[in-house]
């Protein structure tokens, strides 16, 4: 039976979720149906109908005469930085728990302090737990959060996707508050400008934890979908935030950062390590609704090429120097 598209799609890993597809898809690229898992045939001038089936965006793009490859290059530009983010953010979550978790378990929790002084504070046992829980729930929130972007595990295990989910807000609401304790019992390194940049952070965080939660409770796909992409967006802000410094160094030396967190750098990145991202992903969510055409397709397939790139130069960056040597020395 010819598939009718009644409702948009929610899946945010397609680059045109949301928008409607017509009734049948007609494709003229080579990309075999059996393959896809469709039935399908073929007109006298060799365009393909597409009769079932129509789960990815792949298809839909191709099914608007002459615009399919920028369609497939905007979803393999969104398929290569969700790999790339995945990794990065697998390898730092590995560091956070072999080392934050490593030397805590080994009685030697002071050692938190050669990542930043103050973090571990024994006269201050709220501060410190809430740190060391905030260093546990974010490591759950970097594994998890590609995974769950993926529309691909949605539908074949929805169970797997709502459990997933919960843990995934419950730790960003764990990453967010236990930074608010903290920020609220010390104060963070960089002082009262810092102290308002991850404040925000924080508070934006649970609050995007709540409002996923919140949709998914009513059903709302379509609003659930949109503040998952903002909360994904939030919660790898923390490890852009290291990343971004790492390539800042390497490209720039000491230019603009100042001891305590004092320079002009400093000051900007307390807030450029998560405005950004929520401003990419309004717009991916954006632009994935609505129709803009060819050159707005392409500019976005390639500013996520660029961050897929920036993304694993500056995770080799960071693993080779900074968590790879510290996750071996909480062995040591
Ligand atoms: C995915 C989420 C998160 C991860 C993986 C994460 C990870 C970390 C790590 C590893 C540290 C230790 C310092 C370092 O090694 O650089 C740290 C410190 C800190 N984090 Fe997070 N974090 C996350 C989210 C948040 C949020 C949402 C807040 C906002 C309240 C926050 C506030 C802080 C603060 C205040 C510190 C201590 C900074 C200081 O001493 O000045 N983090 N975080």
């Amino acid at each position: 039976m010819t598939r009718h598209w009644t409702r948009p799609r929610a899946d945010p890993a397609a680059p045109h979720a949301g928008r409607p597809a017509p009734p049948s898809e007609t494709v003229s690229s080579a990309i075999p149906a059996a393959r896809r898992g469709k039935e399908s045939t073929m007109d006298r001038e060799g365009r393909l109908t597409v009769t079932a089936g129509g789960s990815s965006a792949i298809d839909r793009t191709n099914g608007r005469p002459g615009i399919g490859r920028h369609g497939i290059v905007l979803r393999w530009s969104v398929w290569l930085l969700v790999a790339a983010s995945w990794v990065s953010g697998a390898i730092f979550a590995a560091y956070i728990l072999a080392f934050f978790g490593g030397v805590a378990l080994k009685g030697s929790g002071h050692r938190w302090n050669e990542a930043l002084p103050g973090l571990h504070d024994a006269g201050s046992l709220l501060t410190t737990v809430a740190i060391g829980a905030h260093f546990i729930a974010g490591g759950v929130l970097l594994v998890l959060g590609p995974i769950q972007l993926i529309g691909r595990v949605r539908r074949a295990a929805p169970a797997l996707h709502r459990g997933l989910g919960r843990a995934y807000v419950v730790s960003a609401g764990v990453a967010g508050l236990g930074g608010l304790v903290f920020i609220a019992g010390k104060g963070t390194i960089g002082g009262p400008l810092m102290d308002v940049g991850f404040g925000l952070y924080g508070g934006l965080m649970v609050a995007c934890a709540a409002m996923v939660y919140g949709h998914a409770r009513r059903g709302d796909h379509e609003r659930h979908r949109a503040w998952a992409i903002r909360l994904f967006a939030l919660t790898i802000g923390s490890w852009l935030y290291r990343m971004e410094y790492g390539l800042w160094s390497v490209l720039f030396g000491s230019l603009g950062r100042g001891a305590g967190f004092s320079g002009w750098f400093d000051a900007v990145m307390v807030f450029f390590f998560y405005v950004p991202n929520l401003v990419i992903a309004e717009t991916f969510i954006r632009v994935g609704r609505k129709e803009y055409g060819l050159a707005v397709d392409l500019a976005t397939a390639a500013l996520l090429l660029a961050a897929a790139i920036f993304v694993t130069v500056a995770t080799s960056i960071f693993t080779t120097s900074i968590w790879g040597p510290r996750m071996v020395s909480a062995f040591n």
